[in-house]
């Protein structure tokens, strides 16, 4: 489908030009299938049936071998893609450069990892309501709940960090267009690893809202978690 001056609504950049070294495998973990479908599928779906987004841009590493094979959802959205870089970061700006000239310089945009297929419609509408009403933007998050350690070069723990006021940052994260693109054109200039979006808003001076989400809404790492996706599939 091609998009047209109508598709100007909420957009949302899903990086997928990751290796999945940590899964391991031949496949990369967002082409593994969970309930005949495959795990971008599923995160693609929940994604474009809310109402409020428009459509998709999906960044592909250069040599993907399997999107064009992954039954994909039939919205009658737009989903496109592009080709993503080395780190996420560099995946991230591709995508939000490769966006339509229909979504303006100050509209808001979604990033969402493909490789995190759990996402509630409610965490979506209250990231939405509360990030549009923030000057800056939001991202979805939760507290941590662990004790944290420190650990010493011998695998010993040199002491216990406090948690207090630390969260773990998720994704979907909701900035406007122009202004993550620069964030993230300055990060990657300064020759900064950036591990989310808000990172390298913050780099910029900027305070991007906290949104506690679900911490269902995790990220595929090790294939531990796409067991517990699997889990999750069946009570659906
Ligand atoms: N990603 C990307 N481009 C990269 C690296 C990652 O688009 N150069 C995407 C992944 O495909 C994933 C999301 O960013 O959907 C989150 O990254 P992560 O969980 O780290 O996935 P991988 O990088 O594939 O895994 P690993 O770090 O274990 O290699
Ligand atoms: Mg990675």
């Amino acid at each position: 489908m091609t998009p047209g001056p109508a598709h100007g609504g909420l957009w949302v950049v899903v990086p997928a030009a990751g290796r999945g070294t940590r899964f391991g495998g031949e496949r990369p973990k967002q082409y593994c299938e969970v309930a005949g479908r495959t795990v971008i599928a599923h995160t693609l779906d929940r994604l474009l049936s809310h109402p409020s987004v428009a459509g998709a841009m999906v960044v592909l590493a250069a040599d993907d071998a399997y999107w064009r094979d992954s039954a994909l959802v039939d919205l009658e959205k737009p989903v496109l893609t592009c080709t993503g870089g080395a780190e996420r970061a560099d995946s991230v700006l591709a995508g939000v450069d490769a966006l339509p000239d229909a979504v303006r310089a100050d509209a808001f945009v979604l990033v969402h990892d493909a490789a995190r297929p759990n996402l509630a419609h409610a965490d979506l509408d209250r990231l939405l309501d509360l990030g549009r009403a923030d000057p800056v933007g939001a991202i979805l998050a939760a507290p941590v709940r662990d004790t944290l350690k420190r650990a010493g070069d011998d695998g010993g723990i040199d002491r216990t960090e406090p948690r207090e006021r630390l969260w773990r940052a998720f994704t979907p994260q909701l900035f406007r267009r122009m202004q993550l693109a620069r964030a993230l054109r300055a990060a990657a200039d300064a020759g900064v690893a950036i591990t989310d979006e808000a990172m390298a808003m913050e780099r910029q001076g900027l305070r991007p809202l906290l949104v506690e989400g679900r911490e269902d809404n995790f990220k595929i790492t090790t294939p531990a978690d796409l067991a517990r996706f699997e889990y999750e599939s069946t009570r659906r």
